[in-house]
This record gives C-alpha cells, structure tokens and sequence, in this order.
C-alpha cells in the first residue's frame, strides 16, 4: 500500500505564490491512479501545504488522510479540528530542507505521551516517524502510538550497495521489533522506484509514505501514471 505525499505539488505552487499546481487536485489524481492514501505535512512555517488545502483536503479525500505535523501546541489544535485519519509526528527544523530524522521519542517520552493522549481524546490514531532504533520503536509504543513510519531516509542515502544491504537488514529487524509488540509499521522518507524494491513481497512492510520520487516522476510522465507505478511496486 501506498500513501502518496503531496507536498511537492504545494511546494511548486508556494514557488511563485500563486494557485497552481493545487494540491488538493493532485491528491484527487493520486486516489483516481490508486494511491491508498494522502499525506501532508503542514509546517509551522506553511512553506508548502497551507491551512486552506488541509480543509479541502479533509472534505475532499476518499482513501485516508494523514497529517504529517509537529508536536506544537498550533499543530494540537488543528489536528483535533480537522480530524485526519492518522496524525504521523515528526520532527521540525525551520532550516531543513526535508524532515531528517526520526522523532526522539525515547528522551521526550512523558511530553510525548501526553501530546498523544491529547489525540487520541478526541479519536485520533497517531503514528509516530522515528528511526529504525529499538530504544525509539519501545518509547513510542510506551507513548501511545498505534502506528510508527520507520525513516528509511539513511537507507535511501546509501552509496554503496553493501551499506544499503545493511540498512534494509536493519530496518526489516526494526519492523519485525515493532510487529512484535504490537505496533503497525509504515516506511517512509527518500523511496523512489528503484530503492523500494527490496521491500517487494515481505509482509514486515505493508505500507509506504512515498512524496518525492512520485511528483518528480509526475512532472515527466503526469501523475497518474507515476503514481500507479509507485502503486504496482508496492502492492503485494
Ligand atoms: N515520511 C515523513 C515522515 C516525511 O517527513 C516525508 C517527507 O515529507 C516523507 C515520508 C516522504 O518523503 P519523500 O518526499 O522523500 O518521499
């Protein structure tokens, strides 16, 4: 299964400030190509997706709807208005470039604990991005969480072939580890077409969070033919 983010669409659009490409159309084609679900990440400084597409993207998505967001005070309470169907935490730097890495869950866990009660008060299921590291995937069952995006950004960077091999080992015991007490486990952070296929066919990874590779595919072959490549790739 994968969830398509669509960020990238918003990103070009902040670009030159104006409406297009909207967001909010590109996930409408994403679900019409097959995509299981819609991801955005509203950041403190809206640098991509506003609160406008959030709203629309609530009433307008048919799969699911996961906001990616900051564990802030802003963030709680638009979650609780919006509802999406998953809450992912992740961490935020106003300078990064990309989220680049997991939640520190492990030493922020009381904080966390009660961030995600205050979600999951009103309803909400939370899922929460963290590296592929025992000590993070025990905090964050420890803190409430049903779900955790394991960051397959390092994997994503390996250079050589052998370190990959590696990394994908880790993460596949990382996802094993969260299986096995209970937490559901996604994959998400720098996958495209070509480092997803070692994933191919093993259960340990039902689900993707998949952003860039797919709009940048997009802008070359439209985006429903890139998102239903991503969707064959990850289906099993
Ligand atoms: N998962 C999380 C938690 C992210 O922050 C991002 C980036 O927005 C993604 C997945 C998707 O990463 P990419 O755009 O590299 O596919």
């Amino acid at each position: 299964r994968s969830e398509v983010n669509s960020d990238h669409a918003a990103t070009r659009r902040q670009a030159r400030l104006g409406p297009e490409p909207d967001p909010v159309a590109a996930a409408a084609l994403a679900e019409l190509a097959g995509a299981d679900g819609i991801i955005v990440h509203l950041r403190e400084d809206r640098r991509h997706i506003q609160d406008r597409d959030l709203e629309l993207l609530r009433q307008t998505v048919k799969t699911r709807l996961n906001l990616e967001m900051a564990a802030t005070p802003e963030m709680l309470t638009i979650a609780r208005e919006v509802k999406p169907d998953l809450v992912t935490l992740v961490p935020e730097k106003r300078q990064e470039l990309t989220t680049e890495g997991g939640l520190e869950v492990a030493k922020n866990l009381a904080f966390l604990k009660n961030f995600v009660q205050d979600l999951k008060e009103v309803g909400l299921r939370v899922s929460l991005f963290v590296d592929p590291v025992t000590a993070q995937i025990d905090a964050a069952r420890e803190a409430g969480a049903e779900w955790v995006e394991l960051h397959t950004g390092t994997y994503a960077d390996a250079i050589t072939r052998a370190e990959a091999t590696r990394l994908f080992q880790e993460l596949l015991n990382a996802a094993r580890h969260a299986r096995s007490i209970g937490l559901k486990v996604k994959c998400g952070h720098g996958l495209n077409y070509r480092n997803i296929k070692p994933f191919k066919g093993r259960e340990e990874f039902a689900e993707f969070s998949i952003g860039h590779s797919i709009m940048a595919r997009a802008i070359l072959v439209g985006i429903e033919r890139a998102v239903r490549e991503m969707v064959e790739l990850t289906r099993w």
